[in-house]
């Protein structure tokens, strides 16, 4: 990584990314974005039995929008909605148990899902991990990129024909800003040339990839509104797990789960970022670039595409298996 970017970005992180960040930015939040009825709607969130994913579910369920929590551990599944339901009164809130690094599985999900015949209006796809050690998957994916990459883009596409069914779908992907500081690798999805393996690197690597897909989609899927957001830097069990020293120095200036998952929330219901250009990268209620000044770090259109082909060719690996 370069020391320029990193630098750069840990002082844009410092201002707007800490729990002063989020105070400055929602004096300019308009309240009312949230004051809309979702009892109609229906909202599919991964990653949802902690962190950001919960308390987005538990902000739409409190709203009355039908909730679908989709979770790798069905114990902490269950907690989760139980929580959820006793905090809201919604009982329109579901479980799923789903390992998003597992290919076969989501397409499988998405098939039984799509069978059910129930609707689908938003997709937030939040489930993410930063595994500091070169993992495997069964199917011999890494494991970042099997969770963060391959996972979010066979899910969004195994649901696309079912959110195509509503009115004004949605799709939000939960990137970070720490992508800032990378530019796109496609030679290396897997990280198998990384001379020494560092799970930030690979983790903002796929969060810059998330991006670029959310700009992809945008493209390919017109009728359906994409958007990629930042949540900022939020108390979580994944900071303190997978970034130990980080946490230990920021602890006291981290966001809360609420503030982190306030744009999520946003994004998943409120009618202005549909007035706004599908594809884009959101902070705090706004549409932030995707790079840091002279930075270097834009890719070419050829790169783009040869990211979105390299998933395209993966996943039609797991889905043809299922045939
Ligand atoms: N917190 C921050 O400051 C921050 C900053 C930038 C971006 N983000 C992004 O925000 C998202 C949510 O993270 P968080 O901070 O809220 O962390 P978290 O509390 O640890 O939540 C992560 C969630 O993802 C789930 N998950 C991980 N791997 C999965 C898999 N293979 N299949 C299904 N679910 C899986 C976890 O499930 P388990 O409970 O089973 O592990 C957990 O529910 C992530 O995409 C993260 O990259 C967070």
């Amino acid at each position: 990584m370069s020391i320029y970017r990193n630098i750069v970005w840990f002082a844009k992180g410092m201002k707007e990314y800490t729990k002063n960040g989020f105070a400055a930015a929602s004096k300019e939040f308009n309240t009312s974005d949230l004051d809309v009825s979702v009892t109609d709607k229906s909202y599919m969130i991964t990653g949802a039995n902690s962190g950001l994913g919960k308390a987005a579910a538990l902000t739409l369920a409190q709203k009355g929008g039908i909730v679908h929590l989709v979770c790798r551990n069905k114990e902490r599944g269950e907690e989760a909605k139980t929580e959820i339901i006793e905090t809201t009164g919604n009982q329109n809130v579901h479980l799923h148990q789903l390992d998003t690094s597992k290919p076969r599985d989501i397409y499988q999900f998405a098939h039984k899902f799509g069978e059910s015949g129930q609707q689908l209006d938003v997709l937030i796809n939040n489930a993410g991990c930063m595994i500091n050690t070169r993992e495997l998957t069964e199917d011999g994916l890494e494991k970042n990129f099997a969770t963060n990459t391959l996972g979010t883009h066979i899910l969004t596409t195994a649901l696309i024909p079912i959110l195509s069914k509503s009115n004004k779908p949605r799709v939000i992907i939960v990137s970070s800003g720490g992508m800032l500081t990378q530019t796109l690798n496609v030679t290396d999805l897997q990280f198998e040339k990384m001379s020494k393996f560092d799970g930030t690197t690979a983790y903002a690597q796929n969060k810059r990839q998330q991006i670029v897909m959310t700009e992809q989609y945008a493209l390919k899927y017109p009728s359906i509104h994409f958007s990629t957001m930042h949540p900022g830097w939020a108390d979580t069990p994944a900071v303190q797990s997978s970034m130990p020293q980080f946490y230990e120095k920021m602890k006291t200036r981290l966001r809360t789960v609420e503030e982190g998952a306030d744009t999520i929330v946003w994004l998943a219901i409120a009618e202005n970022p549909l007035k706004l250009k599908s594809g884009c990268f959101y902070q705090d209620r706004k549409i932030v670039p995707t790079h840091l000044p002279l930075a270097w770090t834009k890719s070419t259109p050829e790169q783009d595409q040869s990211l979105m082909s390299q998933l395209d060719d993966l996943a039609k690996k797991f889905q043809s298996d299922q045939q």
